[in-house]
């Protein structure tokens, strides 16, 4: 059996086609000769995954995948027996060797059956249970909601209230995930203290910058008249001992599994400000367009498979190409937040330097995620991508539907400058003189959903979530712990204690600035 290294050196020595021969005809003669080109080749990189009401095509034609290259990633997923860790991960058996657990996010929207879903589905309903009496003023007249978190505690409840929660809104929700105190008080001075509420979210129940502001808000709404704070807050958590602890009532206590990593645990408790921005329908509505993408994902052999056809894509430009970052660009203002929970999933999932057997691996592993909204950034970084030396391959997001009720010439303007960035990337021009021409030759996919609603929203973020899950397989990498991040809290830990000699430059930084 040809083993996963030959396999990568194979694709490492496949022609190199550009985009341009791509889609012209096919090649004549030799290698690539029966190579759709054209209209074929759209129809065989693109497709739909349908959700309950209308769905979203997914467009990888401007990338360099073409026959040979997919079926060298095909192979590479059978060697690396992606089929297997998909029957695992769906399972529930163990999926995260260092932490010995598995990764149960696609349980928590209902994909599967047995008691993990059962119970995943009954926290849910508690939250609803909860989120709706508070809208019924169980908890008195309750306006605004503080969420604190940080991480997969706040990207989620961040992203979800801000691409969902513009129209209607039964609750004006602020995510506030800083250790720095000024992002707290910039969410105490659009609160009315006895209207507010607050989440306190955290899987472990310890983060220093969760329970410190969690504390400071406590305090604000003491000092403000609030006869009870404690009676205020909502703790979403992996660790109800750790809440109890602390004091919250266990009845304002919601739950979830520590098997659900932080940063899959949107649909979990942490999504708690979501439902109460949006309401539990809502909510209920992001987990099935979730769900379908498990299905797909689930059920879906080779590249036909668009997960596993992004992910051949990702690992096609990292390990073949040597790109090194990766940029996402939302033409959605409503997604405005998406870059930024796309670094978390992607870059503290995949970030890693050794194989799940604890070997070293043997080529680069997540490229760095960006990006940001279009059509801002074409005013500010898009000159680099059509000009500067870096390959750096670009997904573009855009929903059919507009978010807004304007002149309808806001949305045509926004989708036609989406598209026609993708031409450009790829068709580059010849200009009169260097400083004019753009190569061109450049890559970019295009996922469009019919209308950003929440099953739409839903369905991204898993479409994301097992696009990195695939990626880490095909690498041979756990994608579910993050070690990485560990060191750094130690040593934050180290200075507050006092008493560790750190290098000099360190303990020239803390005496400048009044804490050695
Ligand atoms: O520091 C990284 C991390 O552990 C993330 O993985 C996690 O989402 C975040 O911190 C917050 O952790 P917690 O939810 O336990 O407060």
């Amino acid at each position: 059996m040809t083993t996963a290294a030959q396999l990568w050196t194979r694709l490492e020595t496949l022609p190199r086609p550009t985009l341009g021969e791509l889609f012209s005809a096919a090649r004549e003669g030799g290698e690539g000769a029966d190579e759709p080109g054209g209209a074929d080749r759209v129809a065989m990189l693109s497709g739909r995954i349908e959700l309950e009401e209308g769905g979203i095509l997914f467009d990888w034609s401007k990338t360099h995948l073409d026959r040979a290259v997919v079926a060298g990633f095909e192979e590479l997923a059978e060697a690396m027996d992606l089929a297997g860790m998909r029957t695992k991960l769906f399972g529930g058996e163990v999926v995260n060797p260092t932490e010995g657990r598995a990764a149960d996010h696609a349980t928590l929207r209902g994909t599967g059956e047995g008691a993990k879903v059962e119970e995943a589905m009954a926290l849910i309903d508690r939250m609803g249970m909860l989120v709706e009496a508070i809208h019924q003023g169980a908890l008195g007249e309750i306006e605004h909601l503080i969420h604190i978190g940080i991480g997969g505690s706040a990207l989620g409840p961040a992203l979800g209230v801000d691409a969902l929660g513009r129209d209607l809104s039964y609750c004006d929700v602020h995510v506030v995930s800083n250790i720095d105190g000024v992002a707290l008080e910039a969410a105490f001075a659009k609160c009315d203290p006895a209207k507010t509420l607050i989440a306190v979210a955290s899987k472990t129940f310890t983060t220093i910058e969760t329970m410190t502001n969690a504390a400071s808000a406590l305090k604000w709404l003491g000092d403000n008249g609030v006869s009870d704070p404690g009676g205020r807050v909502i703790a979403l958590t992996a660790n109800p001992e750790g809440a109890v602890e602390w004091g919250v009532d266990e009845t304002r206590i919601l739950p979830f599994q520590e098997s659900v990593g932080g940063r899959y645990s949107i649909w979990s408790s942490i999504g708690f400000p979501i439902a109460m921005a949006v309401g539990m329908d809502d909510f209920r509505a992001m987990l099935a367009g979730a769900k379908a993408v498990d299905e797909h994902f689930r059920d879906t052999d080779g590249a036909a498979n668009l997960v596993l056809r992004a992910a051949f894509a990702d690992l096609y430009y990292t390990r073949v190409r040597g790109c090194q970052t990766r940029a996402v660009f939302a033409y959605d203002e409503r997604l405005g937040l998406f870059p930024d929970y796309l670094q978390q999933l992607e870059m503290e999932s995949n970030g890693k330097r050794v194989t799940a057997e604890m070997q070293p691996v043997d080529g680069p592993t997540a490229p760095i995620t960006w990006g940001g909204v279009g059509t801002d950034a074409q005013h500010a970084v898009f000159q680099l991508l059509h000009q500067g030396t870096h390959l750096v391959p670009v997904d573009f997001i855009a929903s059919i539907a507009p978010g807004d009720e304007l002149d309808p010439a806001h949305h045509r303007i926004l989708l036609m400058n989406c598209f026609a960035q993708g031409a450009a990337l790829m068709a580059g021009k010849q200009g009169e003189d260097p400083a004019r021409n753009y190569p061109g030759d450049r890559p970019s996919a295009t996922i469009l959903c019919d209308d950003l609603d929440a099953a739409a929203l839903g369905a991204l973020i898993a479409f994301h979530e097992h696009r990195v899950f695939a990626s880490a397989v095909l690498m041979g990498i756990n994608p579910f712990d993050q070690f990485g991040v560990e060191l750094g809290k130690q040593m934050a830990k180290a200075i507050e204690q006092g008493g560790e000699e750190f290098d000099a430059s360190t303990e020239a930084l803390l005496d400048a600035a009044g804490l050695g």
